[in-house]
């Protein structure tokens, strides 16, 4: 039998996955990225953990098919070369070429919001729906974009970098890991709301999250459903700037289905409620009819299949 590969590199950790021909999940192995070692160190440890995944299951190096990867960045994705991942610390690195070397096998490379997107419009959330929009909100806000089944790329591979749509204003923004100001990632993203809760310490203002020393972006949802009037602010505010986003993106692509993964979209509906009421208000109304915006389902599988699947959906 086939099997195939998918690897999601993200901030702390590389996570592999082996797939069957039907995308089901045999293995899984995971170890640390090595943000801060250098790009060498990276490439490497995606090399060392695709061998090692495979050698620790019942299958044999000969039965893989190719090896997806999803990693975030600006890229050249037919290349699979990386032009710039500010999280990572990646520029001008050719991915493809070093895992192919490496490795003996196919190798495809993607952003990893797109492949947890094609993840999750084939298996997850999306699982029948045509099209669909996907957000991720982790360390920055992905985006990933689903029509008829397939990742659109674009024409420099940037199609579906939500995360860097200009929204605030200009007067509230702040520079993005990207060099501009204003993005979406700015205030959305688990590292915009952790950057917001220790301003508003700092700010003196009147929190709880002042007894919290390192804050995680959990820490700020939890507040704010107790009742932390900062909190709710900051969450608020998050909640605001991705609802105007869908609104825009709804106009420019009438998707099914907004689908939102990542850490931060496990503040369940209190962060929810908050988007739809805002995309509701900001949006067309025909472009929002049976709209739906809903959570990721495959939590953090959605990168590793997603990967397994550029391989084996072509
Ligand atoms: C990057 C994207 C990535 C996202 C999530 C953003 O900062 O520009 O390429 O998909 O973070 O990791
Ligand atoms: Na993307
Ligand atoms: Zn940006």
């Amino acid at each position: 039998e086939k099997i195939y590969i998918g690897v999601d590199v993200g901030g702390t950790t590389i996570k592999v996955g082996l797939c069957d021909p039907e995308g089901q999940l045999l293995h899984t192995y995971e170890g640390p990225t090595g943000v801060g070692l250098g790009t060498d160190v990276i490439l490497k440890n995606i090399a060392d953990y695709s061998r090692r995944i495979v050698e620790e299951s019942p299958y044999a190096w000969d039965q893989v098919e190719g090896v997806g990867v999803g990693i975030a960045g600006f890229l050249d994705i037919p290349k699979g070369y990386i032009k710039f991942s500010a999280n990572l610390y990646i520029e001008n690195t050719d991915l493809k070429g070093y895992l192919e070397k490496e490795l003996q096998k196919t190798v495809k490379v993607n952003n990893d919001a797109n492949v947890a997107a094609l993840g999750e419009a084939w298996a997850g959330a999306g699982k029948g729906i045509d099209n669909c929009v996907c957000y991720t909100l982790g360390t920055g806000v992905g985006g990933g974009i689903i029509i008829g089944g397939r990742i659109v790329e674009g024409f420099a591979s940037m199609a579906g970098e939500l995360g860097h749509i200009n929204i605030v204003p200009d007067l509230e923004a702040i520079q993005c890991g990207c060099g501009k100001m204003g993005c979406l990632e700015t205030v959305s993203s688990a590292t915009g709301i952790i950057r917001m809760a220790k301003d508003a310490v700092a700010r003196g203002d009147r929190t709880s999250l002042s007894e919290v020393e390192d804050i995680m972006a959990k820490d700020v949802v939890d507040a704010a459903k107790a009742g932390d009037e900062v909190a709710a602010r900051i969450v608020s505010r998050a909640a605001y700037y991705l609802g105007r986003s869908m609104a825009t993106v709804a106009i420019l692509l009438n998707p099914q289905y907004f689908i939102i993964g990542g850490g931060v979209s496990k503040a369940g509906d209190f962060l929810f409620d908050q988007i739809r009421e805002v995309f509701e208000k900001y949006t067309l109304d025909p472009a929002k009819e049976g709209v739906k915006i809903v959570p990721a389902t495959l939590g953090n599988n959605a990168g590793v299949v997603g990967a397994a699947g550029l391989i084996l959906r072509g």
